[in-house]
């Protein structure tokens, strides 16, 4: 997924400088992705938890390939308060659900430097889970302080800032059915 695709669709032309994830190729690599969870040796049944707000299409997209019960739960952590650069993390909801001995699956949009969902499992982690996996909907190939990494991955993709499929930038383009790179004089 390394390749920017210049013909963006018309309401979003003059917004973003290109494409890098089509509707389409999401749409056949998250319905990949569910197999892969769905025998994946002792995951089991998980319990999922979302991560506010990034992941909530990649999830609603995710979640409905998956041919069995899972219970849903959502954290919402945020760090990225108006732009680009990552701010303080701060939670803004806390899990409901009880996961004591349970296998969760942390499903989020984006491993960029690692810092959000490095302390979401810790976090997790005191909650007496049986185990975490963890599942993002983009990695991006960069060189992380942290070593955290994701179980689970839909795309590898090269360090750009990326907006769409549930991403936004100051709080747009979430809606965007694919993964677009926004224009150098937007960001
Ligand atoms: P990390 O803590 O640096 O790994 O960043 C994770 C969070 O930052 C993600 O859950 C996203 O919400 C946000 N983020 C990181 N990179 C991008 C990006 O390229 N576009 C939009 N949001 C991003
Ligand atoms: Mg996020």
């Amino acid at each position: 997924m390394d390749q920017i695709r210049r013909e963006v669709p018309p309401p979003w032309s003059h917004r973003l400088q290109g494409v890098l994830i089509t509707e389409r190729e999401i749409r056949f690599r998250v319905k990949q992705l569910a197999v892969e969870l769905g025998t994946t040796a002792n995951l089991g049944n998980p319990v999922v938890i979302a991560l506010l707000n990034g992941s909530f299409m990649f999830l609603a997209d995710l979640i409905r390939e998956m041919p069995f019960e899972i219970p849903v739960d959502f954290i919402g952590v945020s760090s990225y308060r108006d732009g680009k650069k990552p701010a303080r993390l701060v939670f803004t909801k806390a899990l409901d659900m009880d996961i004591k001995n349970k296998d969760v699956l942390i499903v989020d949009d984006i491993l960029d430097s690692g810092q959000t969902l490095q302390k979401v499992v810790q976090v997790i982690e005191g909650l007496s889970p049986s185990s975490i996996r963890t599942c993002v909907f983009l990695e991006k190939k960069r060189t992380r302080a942290l070593t955290i990494h994701a179980d689970f991955a839909a795309f590898c993709i090269p360090d750009y800032f990326v907006v769409g499929y549930g991403m936004d930038f100051a709080g747009n383009y979430r809606n965007l059915p694919f993964v677009g790179i926004l224009n150098d004089e937007q960001v």
